[in-house]
């Protein structure tokens, strides 16, 4: 093919597309005075100028722990994620360390399950000894933090105690009688040796007991990273599966409205004023206003969680070749601390922390 010659911009007789320009008898063009795109012209040119830059220091691996598993085991909507086993984890936090990962949260799937949620708090619980054992191998050289919500581990698959039949209010997911629970979970979680707790079970003033039991007991030093705008979200569908969840129904009752984008500045001033250290908005992806109003209003660090189902829907576009996996997951990550977010929960940390680094 041979090259088109460039027509003289001031003279439409020279366009190729002339024919249609002078019959109407179209001007020239004036020429811009202002110039945007003289800062794109060269990758160096454009690193020099970008406004948002992804560092692997912001980004929190959520993990899944399994007990009595013998080996990782993969989770169907989640290529690439797997439920470790103790050992594994180990290896998993060890090489976010080594990455520069600057966290992970982690999650805990015990082998039986009650209505209470007790082994979430039993010290020789899943996630508990998982705690332990990846303080342990990384020392403060990651950030361990861990899931302080009951889901994972009661019977009915609720954040907290359901009212039982009989009770006027049966079937609600009691907010007052679980927030000792949660208390019982963050101590324990501390004294397994988590830096960091994070309440994600939208229970109205759970950062405040949990505040209060974690200073009661000696851990004023323990961090709480609070779920503060948290969404009844579709996008949660795969960690359904990652969890082996139990629930029947939604959480609407407890967990907000996508409808609504006040109520999410609403939840972090609340959680600020209990104490929380870090607050997040969650899902990422589908609520940046959200997070963008978060941002602009918080006096504590943001986090966003990019969920399961942003992840899974990469994951299965990509893997029908649909679109470019790394420069889409890059995107959506920029996205995200565009928006404001001071740290990123993503499933892909430890990947892409690792391709930042080479
Ligand atoms: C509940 C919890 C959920 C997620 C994190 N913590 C599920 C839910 O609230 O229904 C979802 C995370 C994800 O989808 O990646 N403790």
């Amino acid at each position: 093919m041979t090259a088109l010659p460039m027509p003289d911009p001031r003279d439409p007789g020279t366009s190729p597309a002339a024919e249609l320009l002078t019959s109407r008898g179209v001007p020239a063009p004036a020429a811009p005075q202002v110039r945007p795109r003289r800062l794109r012209r060269t990758p160096a040119l454009r690193g020099l100028v970008a406004e948002t830059r992804i560092d692997p220091g912001q980004l929190i691996l959520p993990a899944f722990v399994r007990e009595d598993l013998t080996a990782p085991n993969p989770i169907g909507a989640m290529p690439g994620v797997v439920q470790h086993t103790l050992d594994s984890i180990r290896r998993e936090a060890a090489a976010c360390a080594e990455a520069g990962v600057g966290a992970i949260d982690l999650f805990g799937i015990p082998a039986t399950r009650d209505q209470a949620g007790s082994q979430a708090w039993a010290e020789d619980g899943i996630l508990n000894r998982a705690i332990a054992a990846v303080r342990a191998e990384v020392g403060d050289a990651l950030v361990v933090c861990a899931d302080t919500c009951l889901d994972e581990f009661t019977s009915h698959g609720h954040c907290g105690l359901v009212r039982p039949d009989g009770d006027r209010r049966a079937g609600e997911i009691d907010n007052d009688s679980t927030l000792a629970l949660y208390q019982a979970m963050a101590v324990s979680q501390a004294e397994a040796g988590a830096h960091m707790v994070s309440p994600s079970g939208m229970m109205d003033g759970q950062v405040a007991a949990i505040r209060a039991a974690l200073d009661a007991t000696g851990h004023d030093e323990v961090t709480i990273l609070a779920y503060s705008a948290k969404y009844a979200s579709a996008y949660f569908g795969p960690f359904r599966e990652a969890v082996g969840s139990t629930l029947k129904g939604d959480r609407r009752t407890y967990q907000q409205d996508p409808a609504n984008r006040r109520e999410g500045l609403r939840e972090v001033l609340l959680d600020v004023e209990q104490g929380a250290d870090l607050v997040m908005v969650k899902p990422a992806g589908p609520y940046l206003d959200v997070l963008a109003d978060v941002a602009a209003a918080s006096p504590v660090p943001v986090a966003a969680y990019q969920v399961s189902g942003e992840y899974a829907m990469v994951e299965a576009a990509a893997a029908n070749g649909w679109i470019d996996r790394e420069r889409v997951i890059m995107e959506s990550l920029l996205g995200i601390v565009r928006a404001g977010a001071d740290c990123v929960l993503t499933y892909w940390a430890r990947e892409v922390a690792e391709r930042l680094g080479e």
